[in-house]
């Protein structure tokens, strides 16, 4: 099914580093069903070499899939504005410190000033949260995000209640779902899910 033929999106990518091999593979699929996919990186994901993997690997791989150099500067990030390059922008994984950073209007960064571009054109946002404390200090900036016109959520669940009781996590394989609806203007229901589907 080639539901996202001719779709310009951007795929966003922040430091939440043992999440960043789940949503690659979404992204080859996004590129197998038609999309125009362009990278983007946020500072720490861009330059931090974690067990998880090395930077350079990250933007080579990137590269390979989309065919595109990873947007890695606020310069170059800019252009989304008033180009209106993107149908669509997903933030995925989208740590804490970048969803504090959205709700609070921060643009301090690749990602946040893609966001804002974006932003300013009515268009949609899909935020795939990965962090350990979404029900906690990150709670009420979550809650503004569910609120706030134009952003959606790839659903998500608790991935730990019971040793880290405030930490949720999207399930990276609804990206495509959640970004088709949100194409539509739509929240990808239900947005609590219990287990893995994928
Ligand atoms: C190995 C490693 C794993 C991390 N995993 C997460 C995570 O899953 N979620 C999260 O919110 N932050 C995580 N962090 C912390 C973020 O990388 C840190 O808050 C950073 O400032 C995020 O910057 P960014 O949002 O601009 O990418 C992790 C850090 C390291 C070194």
């Amino acid at each position: 099914m080639m539901r996202l033929s001719g779709k310009r999106i951007g795929f966003a990518l922040t430091g939440s580093f043992c999440t960043i091999p789940e949503v690659l593979p979404q992204i080859e699929r996004m590129v197998q069903e038609g999309a125009d996919v362009y990278p983007i990186l946020s500072y720490n994901a861009a330059t931090c070499n974690t067990r998880y993997g090395k930077a350079a690997d990250l933007i080579r791989r990137l590269e390979q899939i989309t065919g595109k150099e990873p947007i890695c500067t606020i310069p170059d990030a800019e252009p989304i504005g008033p180009k209106a390059l993107l149908d669509v922008l997903v933030i995925a994984p989208c740590t804490g410190n970048t969803l504090a950073k959205l709700a609070l209007a921060i643009t301090d960064g690749p990602v946040t000033m893609a966001a804002k571009a974006h932003l300013r054109n009515g268009r949609p946002i899909v935020i795939g949260i990965s962090t350990n404390d979404a029900l906690g200090n990150n709670a009420e900036n979550l809650g503004t995000l569910l609120a706030t016109k134009n952003i959606f959520f790839v659903p998500f669940r608790q991935d730990d209640a019971i040793k880290k009781p405030n930490s949720l996590i999207s399930d990276m394989t609804l990206i495509i779902d959640a970004v088709v609806a949100a194409l539509d203007q739509k929240q990808l229901e239900p947005l609590l899910v219990d287990k893995k589907t994928g």
